[in-house]
């Protein structure tokens, strides 16, 4: 038994303890309840009865030694360095979060707001459900007028009280007109929604930002100006548009804008199937009965709108062939746009 003892303590002597975990491993082995002190103490019962004192207090001195050892250890290790795991490094870098990249849906029309917040036009927004009235009828779509069908709608309510997913934001454009005095110099970017089957060109959500412009005197020359200016800031400064005569209900005249091809500069080639150009978006002057609809007067004031589809835009910009990897989240798809931000 005394040797054991012996054993014990010079073991405690020589123990060297200094980390967090060793420490812990030391207190198990000599103070745990199924520790070195324990065991002694057990011991001690069959010990004769005359030795007991004497063994009793080399044990309690053993186990006094064990824990100022033990207090010892764990105060040093809290002076050294505020009592963490020596083994960690604080100088080395820390494991960082992988960095995410935006949605490049986010990006263009980022983009598009910069550009024209440039030249004084404010964002505005209207709701995703729209009664007939400021997705139709104030845009000079009469009843059963067949330009109804060109949007291919989702409706949410038949009946009198007809509701309906907007399929543009021009919506948002009535409600602006309805709301506010000329000069109006706004854009509405927002999801809009077509009854199409989902392909590499077309699909039932996407966005759009459209653009509304009303003052006295507004005439094409100004539409076509802001137009080639944009044209210009997003695609490069040698950028030349081509307008072609077109129809909406709510504008006359109206027209088609295409920009020159972005990839052959204008060449041909087969983004642009050899026609040197890409079409962008729709436009035109503000029809009379719109005006007029929405309280302005037509006679004193004229304006011009445009409206663009955002992935049209980024799949242009970043030459993406395949309009649904916008919608499919793909990560491998998305952090190629790290960069762009
Ligand atoms: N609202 C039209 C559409 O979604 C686009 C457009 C807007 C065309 C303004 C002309 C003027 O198709």
């Amino acid at each position: 038994m005394k040797e054991k003892i012996e054993s014990y303590k010079q073991e405690l002597e020589e123990l060297k303890a200094d980390t967090l975990d060793a420490i812990e491993a030391f207190r198990i082995k000599f103070l745990g309840s199924k520790g070195l002190v324990k065991e002694l103490y057990a011991d001690l019962k069959s010990v004769a009865n005359e030795e007991k004192r004497e063994f009793g207090q080399l044990i309690n001195e053993f186990r006094t030694n064990a824990e100022a050892k033990y207090n010892e250890l764990k105060d040093s290790l809290s002076a050294s360095d505020g009592g963490s795991d020596p083994k960690v490094d604080l100088t080395r870098p820390g494991t960082k979060f992988p960095q995410g990249a935006r949605h490049p849906i986010s990006l263009v029309r980022k983009e598009i707001i910069e550009i024209f917040s440039r030249i004084g036009f404010t964002v505005s927004q209207g709701p995703e459900i729209e009664d007939d009235w400021h997705n139709f009828s104030a845009l000079n779509f009469p009843p059963e007028h067949p330009a109804r069908d060109m949007q291919d709608t989702f409706f949410v309510e038949k009946g009198d009280n007809e509701m309906a997913l907007r399929t543009h934001t021009s919506s948002v454009q009535v409600r602006v007109m309805e709301n506010s005095t000329p000069p109006i110099r706004t854009i509405s970017p927002g999801r809009v929604f077509r009854n199409e089957a989902i392909s590499a060109r077309a699909h039932c959500i996407f966005h759009q930002v459209e653009g509304l412009y009303i003052d006295e005197k507004v005439s094409f020359a100004d539409l076509k100006q802001t137009l080639l200016y944009f044209a210009k800031e997003m695609f490069g400064d040698k950028t030349e548009i081509r307008l072609r005569p077109s129809y909406f209900p709510f504008t006359e005249p109206s027209a088609e804008v295409d920009v020159s091809c972005n990839i052959c500069g204008g060449k041909g080639c087969n983004v642009c199937k050899y026609t040197g150009y890409l079409e962008i978006l729709g436009c035109g002057m503000v029809d009379p009965n719109v005006l007029e609809a929405a309280g302005i007067d037509s006679k004193k004031y004229s304006g011009f709108a445009f409206g663009m589809g955002i992935e049209r835009i980024a799949m242009l910009k970043y030459q993406v062939k395949d309009l649904r990897l916008f919608f499919e989240n793909d990560v491998r798809f998305l952090n190629q746009f790290k960069s762009a931000y």
